[in-house]
């Protein structure tokens, strides 16, 4: 997926006045009035991305007279993030969506005109921009869809967007099958979602001392923290992107299953780059259970970061492998 949908959002300059970027993403558009906006972006990588360019990350406050949105893939949390930019904009404000059509950017435009909302749109490469008044639409229906609930009856806590949030990943519970009970010491967790798998190795394994939980996504990052909570100091849910490192021989033990997508699309190497983030991390011997859709090759990246690797499992679409550093 390319930036068609950022470079829409930017191809007419910003009217005057207080701007909020919902879903932001670093350009030269948002450099050349970043001291006017508020950036709003949950995923690790990229809000440090912006970090870097000096813009400022806060939610949104106040008064706007323009309100940018970039479509994710999730509808309810594109709802919620449009009803949020509604909400804050002044009465004469205007809101500027822009999304991939891959995404369905035209049925959100078809969705806010619905609400009442009138305005033009353009089309550039694959992407889409919608640009409309505030108006009085009422987005009452749309507030909240992106909020934490219950999975289920399981006791945890999940919300849309975040990965596997309307299930128990079954990769991870395969995986989670394998996990020692006599594991100990400190254990980090690479890319731990709403935590499922973190939870099974602290309630298996009661002598691990501490297990870090480190995740990209901040709406899964809220989760953990309410998932975990139970295990008070044992636990730790860290908002943080797995593939600058995680320290230097820090850890005993890691469990992974590593993503191979991002909020953007397929991206193989990122699953690749959280095994020698993985190595890196665990101390001398230290060991790593890892857990991959049979589709992906995971073998060749464990081999040359561990001295030994054993598939432990697989079934019809998972494997599972063991690691000794
Ligand atoms: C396959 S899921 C595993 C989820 C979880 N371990 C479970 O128990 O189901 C991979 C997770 O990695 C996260 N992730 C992707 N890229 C990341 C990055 N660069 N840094 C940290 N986490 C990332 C995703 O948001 C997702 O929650």
């Amino acid at each position: 997926m390319d930036d068609a949908d950022l470079e829409l959002l930017f191809a007419d300059p910003l009217p005057a006045g207080r701007v909020l970027f919902m879903n932001a993403a670093p350009h030269a558009g948002l450099a050349a009035a970043k001291d006017r906006v508020t950036c709003v972006q949950g995923w690790k990588p990229v809000a440090d991305a912006l970090a870097r360019a000096g813009c400022a990350l806060a939610a949104a406050e106040g008064i706007y007279a323009t309100s940018l949105v970039r479509l994710g893939r999730n509808r309810d949390v594109n709802r919620a993030m449009l009803a949020r930019a509604l909400d804050v904009l002044g009465p004469k404000g205007t809101l500027r969506v822009a999304g991939p059509n891959a995404l369905g950017a035209a049925s959100y435009e078809k969705d806010l005109k619905k609400l009442g909302l009138e305005g033009r749109s353009r089309s550039k490469g694959k992407a889409r921009l919608f640009v409309a008044a505030r108006g009085k639409a009422d987005p009452a229906a749309w507030r909240g869809l992106d909020a934490p609930r219950e999975l289920g009856s399981t006791g945890f806590v999940t919300a849309p967007g975040v990965f596997a949030w309307d299930r128990i990943d079954a990769g991870s519970q395969l995986l989670a099958g394998h996990i020692p009970a006599d594991l100990s010491g400190v254990v980090a967790d690479l890319g731990a979602g709403w935590g499922y798998l973190a939870d099974a190795v602290l309630a298996r394994a009661p002598a691990v001392e501490r297990l870090d939980a480190f995740e990209a996504d901040a709406a899964a990052i809220a989760c953990l923290a309410r998932n975990l909570a139970p295990y008070g100091a044992r636990a730790r849910a860290l908002w943080h992107d797995v593939a600058t490192g995680i320290g230097r021989e820090s850890y005993d033990s890691a469990v992974v299953n590593p993503p191979f997508h991002d909020p953007r699309g397929e991206n193989r190497a990122l699953g690749l780059r959280f095994v020698a983030v993985a190595a890196d991390g665990l101390k001398p011997g230290g060991r790593l259970w890892l857990v991959a859709n049979r589709h992906l090759a995971y073998e060749t990246a464990l081999s040359e970061k561990f001295g030994e690797v054993r598939r432990l499992a697989e079934d019809a679409a998972f494997k599972v492998y063991f690691a000794r550093k």
